[in-house]
């Protein structure tokens, strides 16, 4: 293998970049010529590829976004959008490929492999945590201490006006955001798309503050959450509790900026290099994960349809510390 190619694809996370710098550096390390894709696979069907340098991923290491850019490709689900990207690459003598991103990044990458024999490997950039075969995905950790400065500032405001608030966090289908910043945050309660919080539960969890004088309370609602957004819930709080002070956060995309945590920046370099030997040692088709510490690769397939569940002693310790 001569030349690879590496891009940024789905919601953007931060220390993507981190992890770009490593696939770079350790391509070049490993003297193969390496190509970044700008905005994922639009970028890959149109051609918008160019040759980086180490000196094309200075100091990118400590900033959030990502310089390659991002996009979430509606023609590259076709099978001739594949196609048209399959034919950039070989053209210019591509052999390889690594893709940073989440589920929907791994899908493509996956397709691409079945139907164009493209060698590729994932390294997990999300900062929603929803990938099996990774402990945790790059962003993930940054994010939830983004949403834990907000929580602590919102808990404040809260606690002087005697104040209901419902907090809603991103994950997508997955509450791993909201279980985390709710044990950080010392929520009274944490709703997850995993497990159903009923409108009549969250009223009995909050009365019992309510019965002890507890004067505010924050519920922490993962956007998949079953009973609908933090508006939604808050609203059906409100219908059946009208004399409650209630207010709605939503941290919405907040939560996906800002230059990575020391453990994201760690994490996407260590995993950006491993992608990249991953790919040099001859893997295809799988995503470069740490789990207990230790690099390992998955299948692309496997990291995008196991499940990966919340630990149940985590929301289990939630209900025992909020009372
Ligand atoms: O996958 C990351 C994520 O931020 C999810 O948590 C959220 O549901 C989604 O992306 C939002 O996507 P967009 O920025 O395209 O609205």
């Amino acid at each position: 293998m001569k030349k690879v190619a590496v891009l940024t694809s789905g919601g953007d996370a931060p220390g993507m970049n981190a992890c770009l710098r490593a696939v770079v550096r350790g391509a070049l390390y490993h003297g193969l010529e390496v190509y970044g894709i700008k905005r994922g696979y639009d970028g890959m069907i149109r051609g918008d590829i160019y040759k980086m340098k180490s000196y094309s991923v200075s100091n990118i290491l400590g900033q959030g976004g990502t310089i390659l850019k991002s996009a979430r490709s509606v023609e590259f689900r076709t099978k001739e959008g594949r196609a048209k990207a399959a034919e950039q690459l070989k053209s210019r003598g591509i052999e390889g490929l690594v893709v940073i991103g989440g589920d929907g990044t791994f899908t493509g990458a996956k397709l691409l492999y079945e139907e164009h024999g493209l060698p590729v490997v994932g390294a997990p950039g999300t900062i929603d945590n929803d990938l099996y075969g990774t402990d945790s995905t790059i962003g993930y950790d940054t994010a939830v201490n983004t949403a834990l400065d907000a929580i602590d500032k919102i808990r404040d405001t809260a606690n002087s006006h005697d104040r209901v608030f419902f907090i809603e966090v991103m994950g997508r289908d997955s509450g791993y955001i909201a279980v985390q910043t709710g044990i950080g945050g010392g929520a009274e309660l944490v709703m997850v798309p995993e497990t159903r919080t009923t409108i009549d539960n969250v009223i009995s969890t909050l009365q019992q503050g309510w019965d002890r004088e507890k004067s505010a309370s924050i519920v922490i609602t993962a956007e998949g959450d079953q009973e609908g957004s933090a508006q939604e819930i808050a609203a059906k709080v409100k219908a059946k509790c009208p004399d409650k002070d209630i207010k709605v956060t939503t941290l919405g995309h907040i939560q996906r900026g800002g230059s990575p945590s020391a453990y994201d920046r760690i994490l996407a370099s260590r995993l950006g290099l491993a992608a990249l030997e991953g790919l040099v040692a001859g893997k295809e088709c799988v995503m470069a994960g740490i789990i207990k510490n230790e690099v390992v690769y998955t299948s692309l397939e496997d990291a995008i349809t196991k499940d990966k569940p919340l630990n149940q002693d985590l929301v289990r310790m939630i209900n025992i510390l909020s009372v």
